[in-house]
């Protein structure tokens, strides 16, 4: 059935792990072993610098943005919407246990907030706005993603109250599940942080 191989290469696509890819190719390192041990944007930059970082988060977004964007222009007798939720969960799911790097990846921010935008636009000017916020605030970017992924279904739920008769149940569930999962896959993050032991961004490259 189509929608079993959309579903299945949405997870192959979510399992190329940028921060992988480019630890090994320029650098001959498994990102994994260094820093905070995620395969992630945040640890690239921390690791690797903040140019390396931040074209990892540019890819790792975009790696869900252009799948979720394009499906809607292929003729498919389905839900285009429950399509699009269930393939941004495959997306994250393959992000967070890369078939290609032993199950073992990233947090799936990055990737989640790319497909959430093509999903829902408005998410992205708010999301990012509460990322640098809390980023500014605290120095951490865990507890950015953190308060990103808990504020994004009040805000959806607020924002299709003022903006009438847009509100979907299936996105204002998919926005709680992805919440749930973000929280979840930062257990690590929020042990450190009670421990006082989550390391703070720096300017630093
Ligand atoms: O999105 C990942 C970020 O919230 C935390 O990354 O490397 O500090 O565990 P890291």
């Amino acid at each position: 059935m189509i929608i079993v191989l959309i579903l299945f290469l949405s997870y192959l696509i979510g399992s190329i792990s940028f921060a992988i890819i480019f630890g090994f190719v320029l650098k001959k390192v498994d990102i994994r072993t260094l820093g905070s041990g995620n395969a992630g944007a945040t640890n690239v930059k921390r690791v690797l610098g903040w140019r390396i970082g931040s074209i990892v988060m540019i890819l790792d977004f975009f790696k869900s943005f252009i799948p979720i964007l394009l499906i809607g222009k292929l003729e498919l007798s389905l839900d285009i919407e429950i399509i699009r939720i269930l393939m941004l969960l495959c997306l994250i799911i393959g992000h967070v246990y890369p078939i290609f790097f032993s199950f073992k990846g990233g947090k799936g921010v990055a990737t989640a907030a790319g497909g959430i935008t093509a999903l829902f636009p408005p998410a992205f000017p708010f999301c990012l706005v509460i990322f640098i916020i809390t980023i500014l605030l605290t120095r951490y970017v865990s507890v950015a993603s953190l308060i990103t992924a808990w504020t994004l279904p009040i805000y959806y739920f607020i924002y299709t109250i003022i903006d009438k008769g847009t509100r979907s149940t299936p996105i204002l569930l998919f926005f709680i599940i992805v919440t749930i999962l973000i929280t979840i896959f930062h257990k690590k993050n929020i042990i450190r942080l009670f421990n006082r032991e989550e390391s703070k961004i720096t300017s630093s490259p």
